[in-house]
């Protein structure tokens, strides 16, 4: 029997680490051809500098030499896929828009696209929202997903296929205490998913957003342990979830079967929005 996702070329943004370096390992195992982006890469001579432009949590991923977006992609080839790892900041259009190209032009098409590159790193009650995170946050989050719908867009109309996926999260549906630009970034990606859902569905794309509560990643543990404690007391499961949890629900999003389901939000959230006491 065929693997799912056999044939299909998929890209995740924001794959260093994390819930992007799961989706793609996943997306590997579930058949696709997987290109492994992000803008850290292990051995990019501007790694350093160009992690403390980004901030905190990056800085220290890549001085702490945890940067896996090359070794991924190894790791993808070794599962006997075709795969490539490349440096793209999701913020930059030019080269986003380069980068698409490149990988239509090596791989043949570009099928599925988890828009997955995010900043959790800015928490503040809103009185000291700080204005750079605030810009930050609105442009890797929002526009950067923006610039990579808008890139892969026409190769997905042209071969009447795509499904991009978009994550969101807790914070854009229910509100996140001192996370005004994080939150707001989320809400405003399932504003973008529905919209693209309704224009794509002719040309048979698909969007969904996925809705994660928290996921238990090095970005997660690097949080507040006392903040950490009472996020899990919220969930109904007293656990934060798995970047498998995640990974999981986009390989089925993207597969054939869920062709009929477009434009919607999917909580991955472990109950955190149910009534627990
Ligand atoms: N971990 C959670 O609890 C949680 C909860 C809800 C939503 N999410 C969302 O899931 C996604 C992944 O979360 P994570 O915990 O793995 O975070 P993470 O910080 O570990 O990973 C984010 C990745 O995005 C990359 N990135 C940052 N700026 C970029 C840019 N300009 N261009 C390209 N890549 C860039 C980083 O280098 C990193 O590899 C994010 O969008 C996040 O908002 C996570």
């Amino acid at each position: 029997m065929s693997l799912p996702l056999e044939g299909k070329v998929a890209v995740v943004t924001g794959a260093s680490r994390g819930i992007g370096r799961t989706d793609a390992l996943v997306l590997a195992a579930a058949g696709a051809d997987v290109v492994v982006t992000d803008i850290l890469i292990e051995d990019d001579e501007r790694l350093e500098e160009t992690s403390e432009k980004i901030g905190p949590v990056a800085q220290v991923m890549a001085y702490s030499k945890k940067v896996y977006t090359r070794s991924t992609a190894e790791e993808i080839k070794k599962m006997g896929r075709r795969s490539a790892a490349f440096r793209m900041d999701v913020t930059d259009k030019k080269e986003v828009h380069d980068v698409m190209a490149q990988i239509k032009e090596q791989f043949g098409r570009i099928d599925i696209l988890v828009n997955n590159a995010g900043t959790l790193d800015h928490t503040a009650r809103f009185e000291h929202q700080n204005d750079a995170f605030w810009e930050r946050d609105l442009r890797v989050n929002l526009t950067g997903a923006y610039n990579c719908c808008q890139a892969v867009w026409p190769y997905m109309k042209e071969q009447r296929w795509g499904r991009i996926i978009n994550m969101s999260s807790v914070a854009g549906t229910l509100g996140g205490f001192g996370q005004a630009s994080y939150a707001t970034t989320k809400a405003g990606l399932l504003g973008l998913t529905r919209t693209l859902a309704l224009e794509g569905a002719r040309y048979n794309i698909t969007v969904n957003a996925i809705i994660p509560g928290i996921i238990n990643t090095e970005a997660f543990q690097m949080t507040n342990p006392e903040m950490r404690e009472r996020m899990i007391a919220r969930t109904a499961f007293k656990r934060p979830g798995e970047p498998e949890d995640i990974a999981h629900a986009i390989a089925f999003l993207a597969s054939d079967q869920a062709g009929y389901i477009t434009g919607i939000g999917l909580p991955v959230a472990g109950g955190i929005d149910l009534f627990t006491f």
